[in-house]
């Protein structure tokens, strides 16, 4: 293989611009020439490729979003679009494509494997939601930056007494919340993976109000459904003052942590190691703290699943 592809797709992630900086110096480290392909599957569509060199990706790792854009590409999932995509890869003679995205990119990525060009996924995505890796890239960024919000939540909260409902982002997936519960000691923690007991919810707030306390958080995934109406209902059942509040997609920016730093050039990295190799429709992953890849279509066929053990923890401490 002489030349390479990258591109982002899907929704953004902090330590997407760290994971293009690591397939760039590791494919021009082994003498590769690398192709940065501009908005993710639509940019290869339309032929929005050029050549990347070591500078290209000078003073990026640090900042969040990605320098190749993204997007999410209805036309891409057709066997048109994919004939298309392909098309401009035999013009730019790229031989091989990393693809830094979640689930919806990886179904783009395995698609053209199929059609004969070896792709490889990097798990990037803040919701955490891959299987065959303990931590997607984003996921250590976007839970701090939801901590720093909720402890300033908190002091107000405290101030007047009140009940915070905090909407955090993941998609069907729960691990946001969950993680982000756990460090900031949630009253309650409502994710998709697991059934809520509302009277359960309204006794913890109960409680807590009883034995003094001044504030309470209770931490929604968006995959639950709208914090307005957990806010509603917690209204009606109680006799507490309560304010919702939707973080939105400022948990999708902002400059990574050290950890997606690290773990975004290990995982792209590795990418192009396997790509050169001669692996194709692979994802490379993290389990243990070892470097690890799997079928794509594993990946694809299996479901999320939360860490269980940490959910009742998060009950426990929050009696
Ligand atoms: O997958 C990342 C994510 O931020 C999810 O948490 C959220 O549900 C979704 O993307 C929002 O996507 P979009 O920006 O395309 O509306």
């Amino acid at each position: 293989m002489k030349k390479i592809g990258v591109l982002t797709s899907g929704g953004d992630a902090p330590g997407m611009n760290a994971a293009i900086r690591a397939v760039v110096r590791k494919a021009i480290y082994h003498e590769i020439e690398v192709y940065g392909i501009k908005n993710g599957f639509q940019g290869l569509m339309e032929g929005d490729i050029e050549k990347m060199e070591i500078g290209s990706v000078g003073d990026i790792i640090h900042r969040g979003g990605t320098v190749l854009y993204s997007a999410r590409s209805e036309e891409f999932k057709t066997d048109a679009g994919q004939q298309k995509g392909i098309e401009q890869l035999k013009k730019h003679g790229i031989e091989g494509l990393i693809v830094i995205g979640g689930d919806g990119s990886f179904r783009g990525a395995q698609k053209l494997t199929e059609k004969g060009y070896p792709c490889i996924g990097v798990p990037g995505t803040i919701d955490n939601d891959i299987t065959g890796t303990d931590f997607t890239i984003g996921f250590d960024t976007a839970l701090n930056t939801i901590i720093e919000a909720v402890d300033k939540i908190r002091d107000t909260a405290t101030s007047h007494g009140r009940a915070y409902i905090i909407e955090v982002m993941g998609r069907d997936a729960g691990d946001l919340a969950l993680w982000a519960g756990l460090a900031d000691g949630a009253e309650s923690i409502l994710i998709p993976e697991q059934q809520t007991d509302f009277n359960d919810v309204v006794d913890r707030l109960n409680r807590g109000h009883e034995r003094g306390k001044k504030h309470s958080i209770i931490v929604v995934a968006e995959g639950v459904g709208s914090g307005f109406d957990i806010g509603d209902r917690i209204k009606e059942a109680t006799d507490l003052e309560t304010r919702v509040t939707v973080l939105g997609y400022i948990q999708r920016g902002g400059s990574p942590t050290a950890s997606d730093r690290v773990l975004a050039s290990r995982l792209a990295a590795e990418a192009v190691d396997i790509l050169l190799a001669g692996k194709a429709g692979r994802m490379v992953g993290i389990q243990n703290n070892q470097l690890v890849d799997h079928s794509i279509l594993e990946i694809l066929s299996q479901k999320h699943v939360i860490n269980e053990k940490m959910y009742k923890l998060s009950q426990e401490l929050s009696i």
